[in-house]
């Protein structure tokens, strides 16, 4: 395979998880946001994800700078035109990643690979808007990307075998676990993980217990890392929530309703560490 320069759209938690990633793999990495304050706030992370990797001796204090000396931040994605392979991680709005898609296949040349780390919505569609929908892909990661070790990769109705490859490549080289998932809403983890959550919360509201004992149920009950509350709070109510009518509105099941204690919770802004309340205070 022919990669060497990745650029990741957007540097927010799953951004900066994939620049880190990537860089820490020996590639040349752009990262871009959409203005300069955002872009700073994900060098940051970047960089105090690799400063508690280094800590915990996961990696040398040499291989980070090496790393970050490979990193160039950019507030436009024309500063892609020489990527082999974009991989966007922007927020989940269809309409917005179409835009970027499109804007993507004008910058960047015509052999480069256009992915998506969407958790939910149609690698399908989003490929509709380029004119190269066989080598646009979904290579899904988890957070945090550095530390989780699967990537689930997504194939559109017009992924070609050749992107698939070279996603199974990418997969080696970021010494992740490659599963393949067909473009059905949620794919394999989130087809599972959401009505999981949406019970634990649905449990809540019926005073089945507390959502401590909860969390302590699956966690000594089951070795999960997280319970179900722990972890909404640390993937985002707003993303779980987003997930999870995105799933609905495909398969009209209720399994992946939303449960109206999560919906309130993102209305008042309880939206979990991010900001500060979610299920926990922080
Ligand atoms: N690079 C490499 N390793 C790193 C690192 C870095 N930058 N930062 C931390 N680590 C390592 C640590 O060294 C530690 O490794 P050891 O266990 O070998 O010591 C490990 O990562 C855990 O780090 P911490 O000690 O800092 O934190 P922790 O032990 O409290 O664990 C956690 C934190 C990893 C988040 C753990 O609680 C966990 O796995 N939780 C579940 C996370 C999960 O389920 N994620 C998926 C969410 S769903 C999703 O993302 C998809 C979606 O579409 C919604």
């Amino acid at each position: 395979m022919d990669i060497k320069q990745i650029g990741v759209v957007g540097m927010g938690l799953m951004g900066s998880g994939i620049v880190e990633s990537c860089a820490r793999a020996g590639f040349e990495v752009i990262g871009r946001e959409v203005n300069d304050e955002l872009l700073e706030r994900g060098m940051n992370s970047l960089k105090a994800s690799m400063e508690r990797g280094v800590k915990k001796g996961k990696l040398t204090q040499a291989d980070m700078d090496a790393a970050l000396a490979r990193v160039k931040g950019a507030t436009s994605l024309a500063d892609f035109t020489s990527c082999d392979l974009v991989i966007e991680a922007a927020v989940e709005n269809m309409a917005l990643k179409k835009t970027i898609f499109t804007e993507l296949d004008v910058i960047t040349r015509p052999e480069a690979i256009l992915a998506s780390n969407t958790s939910s919505l149609s690698i399908t569609e989003i490929a509709s808007a380029t004119g190269r929908p066989d080598k646009v892909v979904g290579l899904h990661f988890f957070n945090p990307v550095p530390v989780m070790p699967l990537l689930e990769v997504v194939s559109g109705l017009l992924t070609s075998q050749e992107t698939l490859d070279m996603a199974r490549w990418m997969g080696e080289r970021l010494n992740k676990q490659v599963i393949y998932a067909k473009d059905t809403p949620g794919f394999i983890v989130n087809l599972l993980l959401v009505p999981y959550l949406f019970d634990a919360v649905r449990a809540l509201e019926n005073g089945v217990a507390s959502k401590e004992d909860i969390d302590t149920g699956i966690k000594l009950g089951l070795s999960h890392p997280m319970g179900p509350f722990a972890l909404m709070d640390f993937v985002g109510l707003d993303t779980c929530l987003f997930i999870g009518d995105a799933m609905y509105q495909e398969f009209k099941d209720a399994r992946y309703a939303a449960p109206p204690l999560l919906r309130r919770m993102v209305t008042a802004g309880l939206l979990g560490r991010k900001s500060g309340r979610g299920f926990y205070s922080y």
